[in-house]
């Protein structure tokens, strides 16, 4: 089986410049650095990681939206090319994205019909007549009415108008969302819904996720396989049940640990010492060392690659077993 999605060392660096403003020099912030992953049609691969280890930096390289400082995107086997291209706009056409805030992904003097149509319109596919008819049905699959269609964004709630930023993102037939954060803007009571709905849809048009999200156990519960990431590097990656069940990485561990747990009471929490290194002054060794409450010397000198481990996940870290 061809893979949907290759994506082999990406790289995303800012020149930036470091210290205060007068004395300040030119530096190098790696906000990705060498992310490499595998995406099966029809499979989802779950993104976690504190906030600025750059997982939508990912999802925006993976979708063309940024240049890759370094490293390829193959979908489908076809290397992406330079985005802009006509070539890169029609493979474009299988990956979309579905933002955290539906509202802003949306323009507000627009009948959410038209919206949905628009990416129809965009590549000049199908009459008018066809593209309402297609847009009626789009919106059916993703629970909403007919009578939705002439609505305006602020005449729905949350979770409705995220349904029609899948429904717009879904009209073009892709065979990949990347979906960045999709249902932490919406109430805690509407998520789970949101959720079903994804997974539905991916069993009935064999859709590819790309999810990133804070929600470890929404995580656990829809991927099919789990990368952590940490300052722009992929740590440990594999089974989302093994994963986070039994963590082998030391910070999957810290991160696993903070997951709120209502029946296990007394349950031990690993408190992370320190906020994440900036990303410009990233730590030699393994970039995790100074938070690290098992680093070794060794840790401080070598930075540990990914490397597979005895039951299949794999694992950037000296100590794992
Ligand atoms: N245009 C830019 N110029 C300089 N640095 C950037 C730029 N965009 C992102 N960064 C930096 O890159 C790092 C990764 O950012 P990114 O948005 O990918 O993080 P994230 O994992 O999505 O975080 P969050 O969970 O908060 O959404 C951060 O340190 C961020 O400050
Ligand atoms: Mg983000």
């Amino acid at each position: 089986m061809t893979a949907l999605l290759e994506a082999e060392g990406l790289a995303r660096h800012y020149q930036v410049r470091k210290g205060s403003r007068l004395f300040s020099r030119p530096a190098t912030l790696r906000a990705v650095d060498g992310v490499s992953f595998t995406l099966q049609p029809g499979r989802t691969l779950g993104l976690v990681g504190e906030s600025g280890c750059g997982k939508t930096t990912t999802a925006k390289l993976v979708l063309g939206l940024l240049p890759l400082s370094a490293g390829e995107i193959r979908l489908q086997g076809e290397t992406l090319p330079k985005a802009g291209s006509t070539r890169w706009r029609e493979l474009r056409r299988t990956m979309q994205m579905v933002y955290q805030d539906p509202l802003a992904a949306l323009d507000r003097r627009i009948a959410v019909g038209r919206q949905v149509m628009e990416p129809l319109a965009i590549h000049t596919i199908g009459t008018p007549a066809e593209r309402r008819d297609k847009a009626l049905a789009i919106l059916e699959s993703v629970g909403l009415q007919a009578h939705h269609f002439a609505r305006y964004p602020h005449e729905l709630s949350g979770g409705q108008r995220q349904r029609i930023v899948l429904a717009r993102a879904l009209i073009l037939s892709p065979r990949l969302l990347v979906c960045d954060e999709p249902i932490s803007a919406l109430d805690v009571s509407i998520q789970a819904q949101v959720v079903n709905l994804l997974l539905a849809l991916q069993a009935k048009m064999g859709l590819a996720y790309l999810f990133i999200s804070h929600d470890l156990r929404m995580v656990r519960q829809v991927s099919h396989e789990v990368a952590v990431m940490y300052l722009g590097r992929i740590v440990e990656q594999g089974d989302p049940d093994r994963l986070f069940a039994a963590p082998a990485h030391p910070y999957t561990r810290a991160l696993v640990s903070a997951i709120p747990v209502a029946t296990r009471k007394g349950r031990q929490r690993l408190i992370l010492k320190g906020d994440p290194p900036n990303p410009i002054d990233v730590p030699s060794g393994c970039a995790f060392h100074e938070r690290c409450p098992i680093a070794v010397a060794r840790c401080r000198a070598e930075t540990p690659l990914l490397r597979p481990m005895a039951d299949g996940r794999h694992v950037a870290c000296h100590l794992a077993a």
